[in-house]
């Protein structure tokens, strides 16, 4: 079974650079009253535009909130994509990374989709150029090439397949079962837990999420013994020393849904601590510690906070509203092309509805 990771390493899609320009863009945090008069701005600015606000997990708390409160949503990507499709609103804010704003475009081009801030981007998707993404597909004209939604609108326009973290299990595993081979991007960590969870024979590209990338197995054993009762829960974007720990590996509203289903009081948490808002809303008596990201002689570019989700600010919110900055565009014959693999996963998660409901790798957390 082959195994064979593409070996693309680019210095600025994981080197110190790039984040370095995503932490300098992200605004300074506002004061209570600043932060209530920004937030009732963008509410009216929402209405007047028949605009909905759809939000990541990881994004500033104050925006999450604002998107529930006004009727839109906060969510995993693969439940981001199918509530913009969804949603009659005529205008689309999407709070998150690139990607999510290009598929909420591919999904809705009638739509006019804005971004608190274009530039937000993320590792993955800097990480797999689509020239050479190209090269590697073309090189391997045998396998179904299955790409996890955290790439650009050109490197889906290549693909079979969109998988997200919630779905590319069940997914992954129906090809395995058509006796399909994969070509698998650009997650080398996801790619990897996936392979060892169906057996599928898999090449893999080596992209890595900055963010999860960095927390550390050693470190979390040492803080799972003081905390002998907590409950593990990962996200398949970190590295096998951390998914091994792991009582559940899920996508973000998988590790919210676990906390709400476990019996279980103490948690601890390997993924973007943007979510901990989220889970300590709706389960406030529960216990959450973030997963430890540096050991003694360590350094974190994100520290378990992805820079580019912190660009996102309620300032950038009704500054798109204002000025109709941000829109995203996916050009002709790109988005059709798209489409097509991302059609393909919706219509799959749509006949197959038990497979985001189950995160991969539970053992025993309680009633969860
Ligand atoms: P989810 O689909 O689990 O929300 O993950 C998106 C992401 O960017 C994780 O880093
Ligand atoms: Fe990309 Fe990681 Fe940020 Fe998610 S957390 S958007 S995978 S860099």
């Amino acid at each position: 079974m082959g195994q064979v990771l593409f070996d693309y390493t680019r210095q600025d899609a994981t080197g110190t650079s790039c984040t370095a320009h995503a932490w300098a863009k992200v605004p300074e945090p506002l004061g209570p009253e600043e932060r209530l008069a920004w937030k009732e701005r963008a509410a009216k600015l929402l209405q007047r535009h028949d605009a909905v606000l759809v939000a990541h997990y990881y994004v500033d708390g104050d925006i999450q909130d604002l998107a529930l409160e006004t009727g839109g949503c906060v969510a995993d990507s693969l439940e981001m994509a199918r509530f913009g499709r969804d949603h009659a609103g005529r205008t689309l804010v999407v709070s998150g990374v690139r990607f999510m704003g290009e598929t909420a475009k591919i999904l809705s081009p009638e739509k006019r989709v804005l971004m608190p801030d274009l530039e937000a981007t993320c590792s993955l998707d800097l990480g797999c150029p689509p020239e050479d993404f190209a090269r590697f597909c073309d090189a391997h004209p045998d396998r179904q090439v299955v790409v996890y939604a955290n790439t650009s609108a050109a490197v889906k326009a290549r693909a079979d397949w969109m998988v997200t973290s919630s779905c590319a299990l069940a997914i992954v595993n129906h090809l395995r079962e058509q006796g399909q081979k994969v070509l698998w991007a650009p997650d080398r960590h996801l790619g990897r837990y996936i392979q060892e969870q169906t057996g599928a024979d898999m090449l893999m590209w080596n992209g890595a999420c900055i963010v999860h990338d960095e927390f550390k197995g050693l470190e979390l054993d040492l803080l799972k013994a003081q905390h002998p009762g907590a409950k593990v829960l990962v996200h398949p974007e970190s590295p096998k020393s951390v998914v091994e720990q792991a009582d559940v590996v899920g996508s973000t509203s998988q590790i919210l849904n676990a906390v709400l289903k476990s019996d279980a009081q103490t948690f601890i948490i390997a993924t973007d601590n943007g979510l901990l808002h989220r889970i300590r809303q709706l389960a406030p008596t529960k216990t959450l510690i973030e997963a430890p990201t540096a050991g003694s002689s360590a350094t974190c570019k994100s520290c378990a906070h992805c820079p580019w989700m912190a660009m996102n600010a309620l300032q950038g919110v009704v500054q798109c509203l204002e000025r109709g900055s941000g829109e995203v565009h996916v050009d002709e014959p790109v988005r059709s092309q798209a489409l097509g693999c991302i059609d393909r996963m919706l219509d799959f998660v749509a006949r197959n509805p038990a497979a985001t409901q189950k995160p991969g790798l539970v053992k025993n957390i309680g009633a969860a």
